[in-house]
């Protein structure tokens, strides 16, 4: 079989190097990759902002599974132009892809399809806007209806923080076309959780609890990134939890999306809250995230690509998935300044020490080879450390001892990686291994 990966992340690194093991895949292409991918598979420098060009590369080379790992591809249309040729694609039509693309889009399906999620309105000019804030109060959320980079998303606790984010979204276009509509909601209260599933449009297999970090400081402060880190289990996701995101999102998602026409196959995430009412839905994502498969793929023991193949063909009735008991934990080293502006091309030491470790995976992200071999930065978000152990805290500690034999001038990682997760199992006295 012949695997072609889109994207050039730790996320994408995650799944070539999944891919890689499969007995059933003798070619793996990956553009634009990275350093660490480009030693594991072929990387032609394909447009990816075109996806004619590169649906053209799928048949020309004879690709049999394309795996769409970003959202922009995705919106783009990238699936829609692989299936027209006949391909195999993991990953949503740009139809199935509003979910994530368009907020209003989700919020309205949401309701047509009784889903349960935050009460909202929709707004095309600013004016109404302000007056529903100063009808309703504060705190609301304000969101951008398109894709903006995960930074669409404002928590307004004053009105003059709400009138800043609408004069930002609306008049002074800081998301440009995305911020055209925008989507005013009630601000939930709970704790996050993220689910995540592979559907092939009707069945649906959920993969292992998950958390990721989206502050660029320990103890969330500072900025929001892509994500600092990952870890799984993540067990505040009970039983009941799961169960109910099962039967009262996940799969009235997958129904509704395909009775409108648009069958999704690919995985899906819902980022929940769970309130004192249930969960409820914050948002969908249309695609693997990052981090978090940084640390769902290291768990997986089958192997992925009958799974990604039979959800890309619209038949999952007879995969089987099995995982690790072991908790996986990944710290992300970032450059210094990101989410802001930093520099590039700085040098990384102590890679060697990890080469073919099975223990301890080094993903790469923001990497590049330079002329001498050598490895540099290339990016905000430069390695996902990946370790494994019996529970949370042997992984986290296995992670950080990686970590710190890693080195580039300006390195940042946060220091709380999983670490509330840990405290929170100790004094529950629930220490728990497995999925
Ligand atoms: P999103 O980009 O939609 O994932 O939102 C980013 C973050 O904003 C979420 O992870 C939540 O922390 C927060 N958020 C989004 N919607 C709400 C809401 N209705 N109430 C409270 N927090 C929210
Ligand atoms: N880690 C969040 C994301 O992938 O969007």
């Amino acid at each position: 079989m012949k695997v072609l990966v889109i994207g050039g992340g730790g996320r994408e690194h995650a799944l070539c190097w999944k891919i890689r093991q499969s007995r059933i895949v003798e070619e793996l292409f990956c553009s634009p990759g990275n350093a660490g991918i480009s030693e594991i598979a072929d990387c032609p420098p394909l447009a990816s902002s075109d996806p004619q060009a590169v649906a053209e590369f799928v048949a020309r080379q004879g690709i049999d599974l394309t795996v769409v790992g970003p959202e922009l591809p995705l919106s783009q249309g990238l699936a829609d132009r692989i299936v027209e040729r006949g391909k195999s694609v993991f990953g949503p039509t740009s139809g199935a892809a509003r979910l994530e693309t368009s907020k209003v889009f989700a919020k309205e399906f949401m309701t047509r399809h009784n889903i349960p999620s935050a009460t909202y309105e929709v707004f095309d000019s600013p004016d109404p806007a302000l007056s529903y804030v100063e009808r309703k109060g504060l705190p609301l959320v304000i969101k951008a209806d398109g894709l903006a980079a995960g930074k669409g998303v404002m928590i307004a606790q004053t009105i003059d923080e709400a009138r800043d984010a609408i004069q930002r979204t609306m008049v002074h276009r800081v998301f440009g076309a995305a911020g055209r509509r925008i989507v005013i909601e009630e601000c939930l209260r709970g704790r996050e959780a993220s689910f995540f599933a592979i559907t092939d449009g009707q069945r649906v297999i959920p993969l292992v609890t998950c958390q990721d970090y989206k502050r660029v400081d320990d103890a969330d402060q500072g900025p929001n990134t892509g994500g600092m880190g990952s870890f799984s289990p993540a067990m505040h996701l009970d039983r009941e939890a799961t169960a109910f995101a099962l039967e009262r999102i996940v799969g009235p998602t997958i129904k509704g999306i395909a009775k409108e026409g648009h069958p999704y196959r690919g995985v899906l995430y819902v980022g929940l809250m769970l309130t004192d009412d249930g969960p409820k839905v914050l948002e969908y994502n249309c695609r693997f995230g990052d981090p978090e498969t940084q640390v769902i793929l290291p768990r997986l023991a089958s192997d992925l690509v009958p799974l990604l193949g039979a959800a890309a063909r619209g038949d999952l009735s007879s995969v089987r998935v099995e995982w690790r008991r072991e908790a996986a934990v990944c710290v992300v080293m970032a450059s210094q300044g990101y989410p802001g502006s930093y520099q590039k091309g700085k040098k990384i030491t102590g890679l060697e020490n990890f080469a073919g470790r099975s223990d301890i995976l080094v993903f790469h992200a923001g990497t590049r080879t330079g002329p001498g071999g050598e490895i540099r930065t290339a990016g905000g978000r430069v390695l996902g450390v990946t370790a494994f152990g019996m529970n949370l805290a042997e992984a986290r500690q296995a992670a950080y001892e990686a970590a710190k034999q890693i080195g580039f001038a300006g390195v940042h990682y946060r220091n709380d990686i999983a670490a509330d997760a840990i405290e929170c199992q100790r004094t529950k006295k629930t220490e728990h291994v497995g999925p």
